[in-house]
């Protein structure tokens, strides 16, 4: 049995996975621990849309590669990253990019690589299932708390997923086109997309599997008083 912290230290994102879809009742048992997440006044403000059904998901990709093409850069609910990246976040998103595409051999020039890669995200990196977590616009309507809360059901549902050894990679990319998954899955207006997750059995000899960049040190956002 790991413990709390082998759980969390193991995680890392996933990006090539086999393709099996995670049996309903895991899915279910991994919903249910997330559902513990603490919310502030147990608002519990997160639905998810949980997703196997290989047509829509290749519907949903489709749709978001397309718009891209189109010359789109986003069409969402949330802005996630800021607009004016400083330091030290922009040195370390740079890092954290250049990490990948160096051990996959890819160069920074290399725009048609780079874009395939990217546009991976839309094929789910192969996987199956992939959970699309949305909030109630009210939720975030001139307040942020919701999206704090459902950042913690993003972490749970990672952590106990990998108790049924099932990996994961968060995505910010398909929040950037919340609007066009909300359409495809056709929700309720009220819903806004905040991220999607994709779950699955990972493909243990893809090279890419194998990144896993570091963190800063304590001393660098920590402050013991
Ligand atoms: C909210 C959020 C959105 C992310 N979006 C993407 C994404 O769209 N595509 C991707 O490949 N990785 C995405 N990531 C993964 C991050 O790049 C990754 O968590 C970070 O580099 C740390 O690496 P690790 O998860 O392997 O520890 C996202 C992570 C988070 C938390």
């Amino acid at each position: 049995m790991p413990t709390i912290i082998n759980a969390i230290q193991n995680r890392s994102s996933k990006r090539a996975f086999l393709p099996k879809p995670i049996p309903l009742d895991i899915q279910e048992k991994i919903l249910n621990a997330a559902a513990m997440t603490p919310s502030g006044a147990n608002m519990q403000p997160w639905v998810t849309y949980a997703i196997s059904n290989q047509e829509v998901l290749k519907n949903i990709g489709d749709a978001i590669i397309e718009k891209m093409q189109s010359g789109v850069e986003s069409d969402q609910f949330i802005q996630y990253y800021p607009l004016n990246w400083k330091a030290p976040y922009r040195k370390r998103r740079i890092e954290t990019g250049v990490g990948l595409y160096t051990l996959m051999g890819v160069d920074r020039k290399d725009i048609e690589t780079r874009t395939k890669m990217w546009h991976d995200n839309f094929r789910w990196f192969g996987a199956r299932t992939v959970f699309f977590v949305f909030t109630d616009k009210a939720m975030i309507d001139g307040a942020q708390g919701a999206l704090i809360d459902c950042g913690a059901y993003m972490q749970t549902i990672m952590l106990a997923a990998q108790e049924f050894g099932v990996e994961s990679c968060p995505q910010g990319s398909t929040t950037e086109f919340g609007k066009v998954v909300a359409e495809i899955l056709e929700v309720p207006q009220n819903l806004a997309l905040l991220y999607s997750i994709v779950l699955g059995y990972e493909d243990k000899s893809a090279k890419i599997n194998t990144y896993k960049p570091s963190r800063v040190d304590l001393t660098e956002n920590v402050i013991f008083i």
